[in-house]
């Protein structure tokens, strides 16, 4: 098996058959009769600066493919691919200070500060004073937050709206290639959504990175995606851009499309 890393992947990331599944104590595989498969037979291919949205019902393994990205999880079969390279001969540190992770929850740390939270990275890799805090000030600006006001608040002190903000410009602190969003607009308010979905799509389109976004919203994967992925089941079953999704056979994706006749738009 060539390991090595190509000199241009064709690639950012990819997954060549994964699966995913949980072992007992003794390492040993626990039948699959009883479902423990998380995810099975996962091979998609994702370009450079693609924005790929990830689509599927609540347990259907979409964080589960995104921790299979940066290594959080190792396959128990297959390939993980990210820059040609398998994860699992990168050094998982290294790998995941390269991308950016968004967290359902935003998941900041309680105790640090927006600025510390948004400089994690840059202080990780050793970055000046200067330059940090030149960093985090840009960021913020970049997600709509006047520095002068929110540097310094704890992230208590924030709505849940402004808070996902940090999240994102957390991850983008190191300008990593890679970006992973796991419902990084889950639990606002419509209005705040919508304007953050408005934001995000023109801020994708600038950063030009490699973007897996995690919804189960189908309004909010036809807004932002390049190609839609749906998973069902821990398994992937239709992989298309927007406009094709909207009138693919598959009874999940059906599933999900006839949400779009109801007003809440599918969020499950
Ligand atoms: N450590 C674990 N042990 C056992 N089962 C797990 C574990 N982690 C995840 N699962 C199961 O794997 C399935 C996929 O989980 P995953 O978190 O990937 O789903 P998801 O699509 O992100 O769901 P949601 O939309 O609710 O966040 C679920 O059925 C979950 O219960
Ligand atoms: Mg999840």
């Amino acid at each position: 098996m060539n390991t090595k890393p190509a000199q241009n992947p064709e690639f950012a990331i990819e997954f060549r058959d994964v699966s995913y599944e949980i072992r007992d104590a003794r390492n040993e595989k626990i039948d699959l009769a009883r479902e423990r498969s998380i995810v099975s037979h996962i091979s998609l291919a994702i370009s450079h600066s693609e924005t790929l949205v990830l689509l599927g019902r609540s347990g259907s393994g979409k964080t589960t493919l995104l921790k299979l990205i940066n290594r959080m999880l190792a396959p128990s079969q297959g390939q993980v691919l990210v820059e040609g390279r398998a994860t699992t001969d990168c050094d998982a540190i290294r790998l995941r200070r390269g991308i950016g992770y968004v967290i359902q929850e935003a998941g900041l740390f309680p105790h640090f500060t927006v600025a510390q939270n948004i400089a994690l990275v840059p202080s990780l890799e050793k970055w000046d004073h200067a330059r940090t805090v030149a960093r985090v000030e840009e960021l913020l600006r970049l997600v709509g937050l006047n520095p002068a006001e929110f540097s310094s608040r704890k992230p208590r002190e924030l709505s849940g709206g402004q808070r996902q903000r940090v999240g994102v410009a957390r991850a983008l602190a190191a300008d990593p290639p890679i970006l992973l969003m796991d419902e990084p607009f889950g639990a606002l308010d419509p209005v705040t959504r919508a304007e953050l979905q408005r934001e995000f799509s023109a801020l994708a389109s600038r950063l030009k990175k490699t973007i897996v976004f995690v919804t189960h919203d189908i309004r909010e994967a036809l807004l932002l995606a390049s190609r839609i992925a749906l998973m069902e089941a821990g398994r992937l079953v239709a992989v298309a851009p927007p406009q094709d999704f909207l009138t693919h056979a598959h009874p999940e994706v059906q599933a999900f499309t006839n949400c779009l006749d109801t007003p809440t738009g599918g969020s499950q």
